[in-house]
Formats: structure tokens, sequence, C-alpha cells
């Protein structure tokens, strides 16, 4: 299978704060409008791309936003201070670039600390490189928001970046939507706010009522040095969630998703999360309830600017969405 890793390159590059995700979905629009019959974008600002069928009606979820900055306060140095969007890991902050969405870049500092345990958001701040307040107001305002910078990079059977989560959710709906030969109604959602709490998933969900709902998403790994214990692992195949802190897959789902898995011979492996969740944990409890699962791609360093995953496992969740588009009998 020949993925087009260019586009993915240029995908996870978009600026899409939560809150901000108008040109991840403008992106998304250009690429799918040759493979779709619809394209609307709803109220919260989802993307829905509706390719019309007989049969089943299937949503794919992936989440355009991803985890970022913003800013609450300008002091009289031009020092910004700010709020964090998603679940951006404090600790990992210093000395981390961040873009707004005008391209002015800035650098995170922290203050002088007494002892280590003082260490906080409120002792961090962002140097943009003005002198003053009113310099400052030329490029950035209360409210603004910011990503983090984290170039695309491949390296061996690897890929590097900012954003995979979840760019690469969005990038393998694209991928298999321009490949599926499926004849049942799809309903692709690209969605808003899923860092912030599923919130574009759970709008569009009670809108479309699907009668099956896929997500596509990254899950974490168990295989870098003392990783706390997780059997999932790069290059192992694509992950069907068992169980987040948002939902547990029901049996048939998953034993619907891992037969056609075996049947094609497609590598998978069971993925258990012992935290997070996907925008599935939304759409599965909307009005009396969708049947619901998520394809995961392995991903190491989740929330940080330098995310890995391995292309195997995306070939692999490429595949077996295809297949489960084309044959939802569970
Ligand atoms: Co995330
Ligand atoms: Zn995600």
């Amino acid at each position: 299978m020949s993925l087009d890793f260019a586009m993915l390159g240029q995908l996870t590059q978009i600026f899409g704060p939560s809150g901000s995700e108008e040109p991840v979905g403008e992106f998304i629009a250009n690429q799918l409008r040759p493979y779709c019959d619809e394209l609307t974008t709803d109220t919260l600002g989802n993307l829905i791309v509706c390719r019309h069928g007989t049969g089943k009606k299937i949503m794919v979820a992936a989440h355009m936003d991803e985890i970022g900055l913003m800013i609450t306060h300008l002091d009289k140095e031009g020092f910004l201070r700010f709020t964090t969007l998603g679940g951006v890991r404090i600790p990992n902050l210093v000395g981390q670039r961040v873009k707004f969405s005008n391209g002015r870049v800035g650098t995170i500092g922290v203050e002088k600390l007494e002892k280590p345990s003082d260490f906080k958001l409120d002792k961090l701040y962002l140097d943009i490189g003005v002198s003053s307040r009113e310099e400052a107001e030329l490029f950035v305002n209360i409210g603004d928001t910011a990503v983090f910078c984290g170039d695309f990079v491949e390296s061996g059977s690897r890929i590097i970046s900012k954003a995979l989560d979840d760019r690469i959710g969005c990038f393998v709906a694209m991928e298999a939507l321009k490949r599926t030969k499926s004849t049942h109604e799809l309903v692709f959602v690209f969605t808003v706010q899923e860092e912030i709490g599923t919130r574009g998933a759970r709008t569009a969900a009670y809108a479309l009522e699907p009668d099956l709902a896929i997500a596509v998403d990254v899950t974490m790994t168990g295989d870098t040095p003392k990783a706390h214990p997780m059997s999932v692992k790069l290059g192992g195949g694509v992950g069907i969630k068992v169980l987040d802190h948002s939902m547990v897959t029901s049996p048939q789902i998953k034993r619907w998703m891992a037969a056609v898995a075996t049947e094609l011979n497609i590598p998978f492996q069971w993925e258990v999360l012992e935290y997070g969740g996907t925008d599935s944990g939304a759409i599965h409890i909307s009005r009396g309830g969708v049947p619901s699962g998520v394809l995961s791609i392995p991903t190491r360093y989740v929330h940080s600017p330098a995310e890995m995953l391995d292309k195997r496992d995306v070939e692999a969740a490429v595949e077996l969405l295809v297949a489960l588009l084309e044959r939802p009998e569970f």
C-alpha cells in the first residue's frame, strides 16, 4: 500500500489548537472533495464528509484539534502568561517553541524557583522577543492560542512530528475514504475540541444518529525504557481498543474487528489504555447508544512536539478501516 506520507507532513504542520480548527478542515475538505458527495461544516465546526450509499450509516471520527496554549496576560516588559488547552505536560514546557496563527514564535521560560516543587504553570512565561506590552500587543492578544513547533521528520519506518495526535487519525480516515468500495452510507466526521472534552464528536453523533461508529486516534505504548506496563508497541500493528477511561468496547465490535483483521492478515494488537479517551467515548453514549469501536495508532511521546509512530501501523490501520467499512457485519 502506498500512502501519501508527504500529505501527512503538510497536515501535521497546519495550525489547529482546540477551538481554531478551520485551517485543518479547509485542507481536508480540499483533499476529499473528489471522493465524496457532500461536504458541510456544522455549528461547532466539525467537518462532515458524506458519501452516500445504502445499508448502514457508518460514522468515522478523527479529531482535527491539537493541544496548545492560550494567552491569559501580558506584562509591561512584554512577557506573556498562558493557560493550557488540552493535556499539556507542564514539566516538559521549558525551552519549547510555540507558534501563533500569525506565525509569531516564542520560547517558554521559567522564573527562578526556590525549590523544585514550586515548578507550576504560573511560574512559566512566554517570550516572543519584544520589550514592552505595547510591542507585544502588535502580535498577540489575550485569548490568542499557540501550538508547539515540531517539524515533520521521517526516520526509517518511523515518523516524528507535532500533532500526530490526531492528524494521523485524520490521515487514516482520508486515505480509507479514497480507497474504500463500501456501498454503505459513509459519514466521515473530522471533529473539533476533542482535546478539551470530545465536544465536537458529541454534537455530531447526536445529529447524525449513526448505526455504527469508528474513531481513529493515537494510543500510548509500553515499549520504551521502564515504561508503564502496556502491551502496545510501535510496529506491532493497528490497535483495536478494548478499554480507556471513556469507554469499554462491546464484545461484538471487538470480535468483528479482530475477525476481519485476522482474515485479511492485517497485524493488530489489543489496546488497553489506563488513561485518556477518544471521540468514541462521547459517540457510544449518544442518544440510545451507538455501537462503537476505535482503531488506534501506537504512538510514543503523545502530547509532546515530537510524537513518534511507525508507518507500518498506519498502513495496517488504513487497510483495516477500508475493510470494516465494506463489511459492517457484527
Ligand atoms: Co490527545
Ligand atoms: Zn487524540
